[in-house]
């Protein structure tokens, strides 16, 4: 009697375990569509070269997903400084940062170096990148709006 209800409480474990692991791979294939749907094909170029330009100057600190690193590095997932003002985002990734801001109400005050190398294009790839991935879903952004955006540098 006790191992038939030991038997039912696994197979029940497995059953949900199995459902919940499908709905999950199912979830992460759907994210992967809505940026196919969300970004033309000249964005989802942007979006993919400004993935390159995140691992190679960005992923050390922000992380390749987006979460940042506790107190001392904020999140680009979910985050509302980021998507606040676009144009401010892109002038602190070629100026850098040193002042103490709030990010999803957390205050973070290491300072940020820039990378005043990159030029508009490329800082709208990142801006792409980081503005679409890991569930975020803000949409194309256009070149020009960044280039007048870092004119104010
Ligand atoms: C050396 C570590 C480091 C690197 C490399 C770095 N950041 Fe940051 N970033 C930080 C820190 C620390 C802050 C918070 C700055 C502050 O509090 O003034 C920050 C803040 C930000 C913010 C505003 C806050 C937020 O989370 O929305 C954005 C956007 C951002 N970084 C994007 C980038 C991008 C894009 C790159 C690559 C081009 C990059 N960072 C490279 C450490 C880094």
């Amino acid at each position: 009697m006790r191992s038939k209800r030991n038997f039912l409480a696994a197979l029940t474990f497995l059953v949900v375990s199995t459902l919940s692991f499908n709905s999950c791979s199912e979830r992460k294939k759907s994210d992967g569509a809505k940026v196919q749907e969300r970004l033309n094909n000249t964005e989802i170029k942007y979006f993919t070269n400004g993935r390159k330009l995140y691992t190679q100057h960005c992923s050390n600190c922000h992380m390749e997903n987006g979460e940042g690193l506790g107190r001392l590095i904020p999140p680009l997932k979910d985050s509302d400084y980021l998507l606040e003002d676009i144009g401010r985002s892109a002038r602190l990734i070629v100026n850098g940062i040193a002042e103490p801001i709030l990010v999803n109400d957390v205050q973070f005050q290491q300072p940020m170096p820039g990378v005043s190398s990159l030029n508009y294009s490329e800082v709208t790839e990142i801006l792409t990148y980081i503005t679409n991935a890991w569930g975020n879903e803000y949409g194309g952004i256009n070149p020009e709006d960044i280039k007048e955006a870092l004119k104010k540098n």
